[in-house]
């Protein structure tokens, strides 16, 4: 059993989740079955990745139902109030499962301006039951009070870019204030030279460890739910192994010094970054 986390609400988390971008098709499925074999119970998906079917169908293969927590997120384009509830109706029904556990706002578009009515949407698809808990993404603290002060209700979740280059230390502690469970996407770097750098690399030696396990013993030990992606079932083996992982304040700061102004793998600030 993965340890939890509890958000404001009651809503209880694994520490460590399992992402799924670039998870497509039957060779999808199976990597997600195999990721739920190995223990996996938090798994993460989005409209846009155009594999909530995949996910479904894993979930449903597994057998395993009601142990797992499957969450989705509403696109930019659909951040109108009806089709936003048309959306989640689309993406609940695409998974062939009854409801989704999570639902999250992709990214605030705040050029566009219409979060707090996409909000209001995930708000009404929680009472129906279309959906279990709710939550954003690449939310800044501007975007999480302007929920609060026009709907009154909190995200539960905030999943945001987080790893040792970006390691979000005000938005952390944002989130933790307010009882919301920061969620760590692209937390191994998403394959770059993070597991090579020698600050990670002496770490997990000390440790008898292996770098990604490190890099996702950071981010548990800072509050964080990272959701790392591994097609293969060593490497989702591997990385679940992070939760054996007991690092010192010294090594938990040594990592945290790797944080640059610049550190975000792209250009993606949600102040400015649309996606649609
Ligand atoms: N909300 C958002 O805006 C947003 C944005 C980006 C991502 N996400 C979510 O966050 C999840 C994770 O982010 P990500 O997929 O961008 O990047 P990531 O999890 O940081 O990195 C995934 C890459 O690392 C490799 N990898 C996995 N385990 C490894 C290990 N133990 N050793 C070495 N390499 C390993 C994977 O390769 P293989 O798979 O080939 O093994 C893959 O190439 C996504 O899948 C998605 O669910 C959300």
């Amino acid at each position: 059993m993965i340890p939890t986390t509890t958000a404001h609400s009651g809503l209880q988390l694994p520490v460590l989740g399992f992402g799924t971008y670039k998870l497509k098709g039957r060779a999808g499925a199976d990597a997600i079955g195999r990721a739920i074999e190995q223990g996996y119970t938090l798994l993460d998906s989005a409209f846009n990745y155009e594999n909530e079917g995949t996910v479904g169908a894993a979930v449903r293969a597994s057998g395993r139902r009601d142990d797992l927590i499957i969450t989705s997120k509403l696109p930019g384009r659909h951040h109108e109030r009806d089709a936003a509830l048309a959306t989640i109706e689309e993406s609940v029904a695409r998974t062939g499962l009854e409801r989704l556990d999570l639902y999250l706002i992709h990214w605030p578009n705040p050029r566009v301006g219409k979060y707090v009515d996409a909000w209001s949407a995930l708000i009404e698809a929680k009472e129906r039951g279309l959906v279990r808990a709710i939550g954003v993404c690449n939310f800044l603290p501007e975007h999480l009070e302007r929920l609060q002060a026009e709907t009154g209700v909190l995200p539960e979740v905030n999943q945001i870019e987080l790893h040792p280059y970006f390691p979000q230390e005000e938005q952390l502690a944002y989130d933790r204030e307010h009882g919301i469970i920061t969620q760590a996407w692209s937390p191994l770097g998403r394959g770059n030279d993070l597991l090579e750098r020698d600050e990670v690399v002496e770490i997990a030696r000390a440790h008898g460890a292996t770098p990604a396990q490190v890099l996702l013993a950071w981010a548990i030990a800072r509050g964080a739910v990272p959701l790392p992606k591994a097609a293969s079932v060593d490497r989702q083996r591997e990385n679940l192994g992070a939760l054996d992982v007991a690092l010192a304040e010294d090594e938990i700061a040594a990592i945290t010094a790797l944080g640059r102004p610049d550190g975000r793998l792209a250009d993606q600030d949600p102040a400015s970054y649309e996606e649609m």
